[in-house]
């Protein structure tokens, strides 16, 4: 009998996490700390995000969201925006691929059409390759930003409003959720943010309502596969009570 993937790493298969999102933080500390340029702490970041990739893969990830480059990124230094968009063409390029043969779907979530002709090119062929892929959806959010995303669906949901498609009794959670660049897909079970920063940063404000959170201090470059099984096996030993009163019976079970 074929064995799951999971089980030789202790992970119970029935409380796995349907979505995991991940903030990749402290590229530029990494680097800083060996004297190198924030580039390479981006380039050596981007072999950890091809580790993770394979890792949620292999264990049964249906969605993967990585936090790439926020709205607010534009903000820095114009070598250092030229240089990750350079790097994430070179992602894309090699990756797609590979992506394809392990059957994972790409999905940009974002204000793609902010980003250079040259990387949206990619994007598209790389999003088409991989459209039917039903392995994992790996969502990238590229010129992302909680805020802009609930703006817009708001905006959508306006302008149905106003062309007569919906009523106002229609504008409900699900019409909104429906809206944002990740409808249709799961709310994220687990957050991990790196590097120790203790905050979401514009990160899937609406999805990530009751995501269990998990902040470890590893510099997202040092990042590994075992950190990540660890966070995996701690979530499925949390209490989710979506704040209700779980009352456990003396036998142990949950009523
Ligand atoms: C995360 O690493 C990558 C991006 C935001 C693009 P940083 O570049 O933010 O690294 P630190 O936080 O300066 O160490
Ligand atoms: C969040 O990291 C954005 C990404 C990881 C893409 P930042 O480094 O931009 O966040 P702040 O500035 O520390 O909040
Ligand atoms: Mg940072």
């Amino acid at each position: 009998m074929k064995s799951d993937p999971a089980e030789p790493y202790g992970i119970d298969l029935k409380t796995l996490p349907r979505h995991v999102a991940v903030i990749m933080d402290g590229n530029g500390r990494w680097a800083k700390k060996r004297l190198m340029n924030r580039v390479n702490g981006h380039k050596q970041g981007s072999e950890t995000v091809r580790a993770l990739v394979t890792a949620c893969r292999e264990i049964g990830i249906e969605v993967l969201t990585l936090y790439a480059f926020s709205t607010e990124n534009w903000s820095r230094p114009a070598a250092e925006v030229t240089a990750l968009m350079a790097l994430l063409k070179r992602f894309l390029r090699s990756e797609r691929d590979d992506l394809d043969s392990k059957g994972i779907r790409l999905n940009v979530i974002g204000q793609k059409y902010r980003l250079p002709a040259d990387v949206q090119t990619e994007i598209d062929g790389a999003t088409l390759q991989t459209r039917n892929n039903t392995g994992m959806v790996l969502n990238l959010a590229l010129s992302y930003g909680g805020r802009e995303e609930i703006t817009m669906a708001a905006k959508r949901l306006a302008e149905d409003l106003a062309s007569g498609k919906i009523l106002a009794d229609d504008i409900t959670e699900t019409a909104l959720a429906d809206r944002l660049y990740t409808g249709g897909l799961p709310d994220p079970d687990i957050v991990i943010r790196t590097s120790g920063e203790m905050r979401l940063s514009n990160f899937l404000l609406w999805q990530a309502a009751y995501a269990e959170i998990f902040i470890t201090d590893t510099l997202w470059p040092d990042f590994s596969k075992q950190e990540f099984l660890d966070i995996v096996r701690e979530y499925q030993t949390r209490d989710r009570r979506y704040g209700k009163v779980v009352c456990t019976s003396n036998d142990g079970s949950q009523q």
